[in-house]
């Protein structure tokens, strides 16, 4: 039999979305009627009762009704910019994204967040900070999900909703709103001691930085760089802000917080608005691909590692301007969803186990966060490049698709012409040899938690030093369980004896005994052995 031509010519309705967006010179109803009145519900008499038949009213306040989508369950506060990403070219030599092409400028948007607070909570809470931003490449988008902060609390994706539900607030008086001082935390930190570097982040100055703008941005995890011949290296991401990293004062931070809870997001627009345009240089430290898939003794799929810069360069690729504020918090901020899988050609993943978890989370959760499986289609997530997926019908399907035959290859549709002749331009899976026993294990080198600390640590300043000891006895000092406060500064005397020492006194505690070698070593089995216990106690 012949092939049933296609019935379907292209979108039924050739109304432009615009249009239909608060546009036109009479008030109307939803769908279009005009309206005389919308301050008075229709009544049998002017003291009523109210009609149930006024479709004006109950379709205004249904909708008025269903106004607000669930907060990110991470991440929900936040302020976003668009923006441009202009290649400097140095990264043609590793990775054949056309992103990075000598002089390419690709459009970029880029959401900022606190992690643990709800929607309404202030921006200068000691927290870490996400640093997210898509990329609307011409070969798709390319999504760099990261935070301020270089290394994370957990080594597996697997432990995320624990340590989200230990440091959100509390589950019976959902206290405190967004602050590191509460015990579920600190047990949490203190019992997974791998944590112990990223707290040691939050409790700096970092925790608090001065504004968006002077924050520096991290992948975090591995990534895998592909270049035209085919030769890989392995690369950590960092944005570096042309103006400097500064940080707010303790004290600043908590006026702030009263004053103008709104400070980062104020500072962010008025900045762009004003023509401040905030930049970031991207640059990349790089390290050889070898079988072991570490660098000079750290292991690079443990994103609770740091490479000092000093052992790894990092090597400017291209330069980031925000230049455009939203027009639409909502539409935009709200709705745009990022996604560490959102990768182009040339760039790839690593094992990285933590990774991995994300990898599965986002789609996961966005698929509830916005109302279905179409929210590609929304403006703000709508690559800049023709979108060819198959994909049909679902929830909020705002596509009218053509055709009969969605499925690739057919023979009624115009069969497959985008799988023929563009494999060079097409996402490379790295085929990376994998093998192995199926275990729920970590690697031996999984086992330092202390190293990145201890780096870290010495790095700062005396006067960075003593803001640390300062967050970390104020923050313990709100703790009620004195256990967990002594094995806190346990843990501390892993990182430097006389910070473990400063805070031991200001909470009122006897410096704990120097903790036996194989503490560093507190693997989960031993921990569900110990229970609320340290080994050392
Ligand atoms: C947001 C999960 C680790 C950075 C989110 C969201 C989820 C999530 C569910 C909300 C997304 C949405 O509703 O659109 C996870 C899981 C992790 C993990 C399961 C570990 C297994 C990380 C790490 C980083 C990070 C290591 C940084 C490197 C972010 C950022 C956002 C976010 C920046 C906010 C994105 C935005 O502005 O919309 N994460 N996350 N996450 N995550 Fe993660």
């Amino acid at each position: 039999a012949a092939p049933r031509p296609s019935t379907a010519t292209g979108t039924p309705v050739d109304v432009p979305i615009d249009a239909m967006a608060q546009q036109g010179a009479f008030l109307t109803t939803a769908q279009g009627a005009r309206l005389t009145d919308t301050d008075h519900s229709l009544k049998a008499g002017p003291r009523g009762p109210v009609l149930l038949q006024d479709h004006h009213l109950r379709e205004k306040i249904t909708h008025f009704d269903h106004e607000r989508i669930p907060e990110r369950v991470v991440h929900a506060r936040g302020a976003a910019a668009h923006g441009v990403f202009a290649a400097n070219g140095a990264a043609e030599r590793i990775c054949c994204a056309s992103l990075f092409e000598k002089g390419k400028e690709t459009p970029v948007f880029v959401r900022f967040s606190t992690v643990l607070g709800s929607r309404g909570s202030a921006d200068t809470v000691r927290d870490t900070r996400g640093f997210a931003t898509k990329f609307y490449t011409d070969e798709g988008v390319f999504d760099l999900v990261g935070n301020n902060i270089p290394v994370f609390f957990i080594q597996d994706g697997i432990k995320f909703p624990d340590i989200i539900h230990a440091a959100k607030p509390h589950p019976d008086r959902e206290i405190p709103q967004a602050q590191s001082a509460h015990d579920t935390f600190w047990d949490f930190v203190t019992l997974h001691t791998e944590a112990t570097a990223h707290t040691l982040w939050n409790m700096s100055d970092r925790g608090l930085p001065r504004s968006y703008r002077m924050m520096e941005g991290f992948g975090v995890h591995t990534f895998r760089l592909v270049n035209a011949r085919g030769k890989t290296v392995l690369v950590k991401f960092h944005w570096k802000p042309r103006l400097g990293v500064h940080s707010l004062l303790w004290e600043e931070a908590q006026i702030a917080a009263g004053v103008d809870p709104d400070m980062h997001r104020r500072d962010l627009a008025d900045a762009i608005e004003s023509g401040a345009f905030p930049q970031w240089d991207l640059g990349v430290q790089v390290f050889p691909d070898t079988e072991e898939q570490t660098f000079e003794g750290i292991d690079l799929l443990d994103p609770t590692k740091l490479v000092p810069e000093e052992l790894a360069p990092v090597q400017v690729i291209g330069t980031m301007t925000l230049n455009a504020n939203p027009t639409n918090y909502f539409e935009q901020t709200e709705q745009v969803a990022f996604h560490p899988g959102h990768l182009v050609r040339g760039i790839d993943h690593t094992d990285d186990p933590l990774l991995q978890g994300r990898l599965f989370s986002y789609l996961d959760t966005q698929i509830s966060r916005l109302g279905g499986p179409n929210f590609a289609q929304l403006p703000i997530n709508r690559p800049h490049v023709g979108v060819n997926d198959m994909f049909r019908d679902g929830m909020h399907q705002t596509a009218g698709h053509a055709g009969v035959a969605p499925y690739r290859p057919n023979s009624l549709d115009g069969g497959c012409p985008f799988l023929a002749g563009n494999k060079d331009a097409a996402l490379i899976e790295y085929p990376e040899a994998v093998a192995g026993r199926k275990v729920r294990e970590a690697p031996k080198s999984f086992d330092d938690h202390f190293s990145s600390a201890r780096i870290f640590y010495a790095s700062l300043t005396p006067v960075e030093q003593a803001h640390v000891a300062k967050a970390y006895t104020f923050e313990l000092g709100k703790c009620y369980e004195k256990a967990i406060k002594q094995r806190a500064v346990t843990v501390l005397r892993q990182i430097d004896e006389q910070l473990a020492q400063t805070v031991a006194t200001g909470l009122g505690l006897p410096l704990p005994g120097k903790p036996s070698k194989n503490v560093q070593v507190l693997a989960s089995p031993a921990l569900s052995q110990v229970g609320n216990r340290w080994p050392c106690d």
